[in-house]
């Protein structure tokens, strides 16, 4: 069956089964727990938990989708038979409506429909917290299965790692060898240190990827062979090594459906991976010696196979376009530089690696690839490592000397490319002050900085507050920094030791390491905060500030998103 038909069955089957079909949530996740969308479950992780009520939003007590997911942890890999980075996830899920029993015989019936069958399934063989599932067990024997293999945590159990959420034994179904689905009995929530806790109604979410299963109902060798791949594989030239072919088609595939959900190329976030996706694929255009045409041919390609499915891609074709070429003009510049001073050296450590990241924009593959013996030391491991450092000196740092990236300005918070850019972040940034300072006024004192990202469009606020805002109070905050704006306040900067910054009422982000003499700039009587800058000097130089949207971002926490208005 081709993957259209495929994705058809599995929402008509459900659909009539009494499930609510519902729409692939954003690459870009809610949950500030994770940076990428990696489940179908990751949009309803509030119906496990009884924070929302599945009734009242979709009428029904389970779910079906197909979600659009991106997992990171395989990104090297990818270029062998099996990996890859985007992937869509086709789940059920029950809140309380059904469990292991509907749920395992879903799973034989949906193959028997599909005219596959199961190889073998795996249980969950129990350990020192969780019991062996004897039940699922049973189940898959009733129906008939006769390989059913035992397994440990490792494999039969799902949770989030590292952070909270619901988890709990999964059984897995088999066929030629391939695990296809993972079907997830949530029946507890894990905590951040790990300790588990039951869930008050206990839930299903099942996942099962859409390339395997197509290469097993296509019979294919490979996740490339399918008809989801072909097409764009088919479009890059035969010269060039398979290898380098499934990483290129991957990564540009990918690389728009990220770029379809807003992810613009950046050095932070999604917006870094992003750029390290196409970044590697140009590298290959690059060695290759490519048509640069071939590559917007195979996002064109990708673009129509997904694009009836995932409109977004469609609408947004020439920003998706326009976004590759515009990474692909900034990586070409630095590219041929950094490849000489490569040349030049005669060991790659990480610093050294990194530094060439940095000055020049090469990224550790590329390093990788051109360097050879002289890199056998560099991982990718400790190049994270020397990135990460820098990030936190970043953000502790203030304004100005920053060559990295070609950037003239880049404090973690804010980053500007040029004069021009650094005009507009200034202003925003300026106005992101009066807006903690505003919302405290209107919501009150437990209103606090959780996060926050100036670009050159707009900024981008997350701050604790437990319920949505009114559209009055939001005109209301709107109004108080346009009114702090007209009362033409001085901007003021003061240095101070840590200690005295803090008592004397600046607001500052608790997240933040500061050093221990800060900078707090405060606009006349209306703002106080310890920051780096930079800012205007007076507030009438912001212009008009329009919050744009308000949303949740996390559990307790909201984000607003505004912009300057000319
Ligand atoms: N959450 C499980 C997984 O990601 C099943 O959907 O595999």
């Amino acid at each position: 069956m081709s993957a259209n038909e495929l994705r058809k069955k599995f929402l008509e089957f459900f659909k009539s089964r009494g499930h609510a079909i519902v729409l692939s949530s954003s690459l870009l996740p809610d949950d500030p727990s994770v940076l990428l969308t990696t489940a179908g479950m990751q949009q309803f992780k509030k119906y496990y938990t009884g924070e929302a009520d599945p009734m009242r939003d979709f009428k029904y007590k389970n779910t079906a989708s197909i979600q659009k997911c991106f997992r990171t942890s395989d990104i090297d890999e990818v270029g062998d038979e099996r990996h890859n980075t985007f992937f869509e996830m086709l789940g059920n899920f029950s809140f309380g409506g059904y469990f292991k029993k509907e749920a395992i015989s879903y799973g034989k019936d949906f193959f028997d429909s599909i005219g596959l069958e199961i190889e073998y399934v795996t249980v969950f063989a129990g350990d020192k917290n969780v019991p062996f599932d004897e039940e699922s067990f049973n189940f898959w024997e009733n129906l008939g299965i006769r390989d059913i293999r035992k397994c440990g945590r490792e494999d039969n159990f799902w949770g989030p790692t590292g952070a909270e959420g619901p988890c709990g034994p999964t059984t897995e179904i088999y066929i030629n060898g391939v695990e296809v689905w993972n079907i997830v009995f949530n029946e507890f929530y894990q905590l951040k240190d790990g300790t588990l806790e039951k869930l008050k109604t206990p839930g299903v979410d099942t996942g099962m990827g859409l390339e395997r299963l197509a290469m097993v109902s296509q019979g294919k060798r490979n996740i490339f062979e399918t008809d989801l791949f072909l097409p764009i594989l088919d479009i890059l030239p035969g010269t060039i090594s398979e290898r380098q072919r499934r990483i290129i088609s991957d990564h540009l595939r990918a690389s728009a459906f990220l770029l379809s959900d807003g992810v613009s190329p950046s050095n932070k976030e999604a917006g870094y991976i992003l750029r390290r996706l196409l970044r590697r694929a140009l590298v290959y255009e690059y060695i290759n010696f490519l048509n640069p045409q071939i590559f917007e041919s195979a996002i064109i390609e990708a673009i129509k196979i997904y694009g009836n499915f995932y409109p977004e891609l469609k609408h947004r074709r020439d920003d998706i376009i326009n976004a590759y070429w515009a990474e692909r003009e900034k990586f070409s510049k630095t590219l041929s530089r950094g490849i000489k001073e490569l040349e030049k050296n005669e060991n790659i450590t990480s610093e050294k690696a990194f530094s060439l990241y940095e000055t020049f924009g090469l990224p550790y593959e590329i390093i990788k690839e051109f360097s050879g013996a002289k890199s056998s030391s560099l991982t990718r491991e400790s190049f994270d490592k020397e990135f990460g450092k820098h990030q936190e000196k970043s953000r502790a740092g203030a304004a100005g000397k920053f060559g990295g990236h070609g950037l003239l300005l880049n404090t973690g918070e804010l980053k500007a490319k040029d004069e021009e850019e650094l005009k507009k972040v200034t202003r925003l940034h300026t106005a992101t002050h009066l807006l903690q300072a505003a919302l405290r006024k209107i919501l009150g004192e437990n209103v606090r900085q959780m996060g926050s990202d100036i670009t050159v469009e707009r900024t981008r606020f997350d701050f604790s507050f437990p319920r949505k805002l009114t559209i009055d109070e939001i005109k209301k905050v709107e109004d108080l920094i346009n009114e702090a704006i007209s009362r033409k306040l001085k901007v003021k900067m003061e240095e101070m030791d840590i200690e005295e910054a803090k008592r004397s009422g600046a607001l500052y982000f608790f997240k933040e390491k500061y050093p221990a003499h800060v900078k707090v700039y405060s606009a006349g009587d209306f703002s106080k905060e310890l920051c780096g800058g930079p800012h205007v000097k007076n507030t009438q130089d912001i212009g008009k500030f329009v919050i744009i949207k308000e949303e949740a971002s996390a559990s307790g926490v909201r984000r607003i998103r505004g912009k300057i208005i000319p």
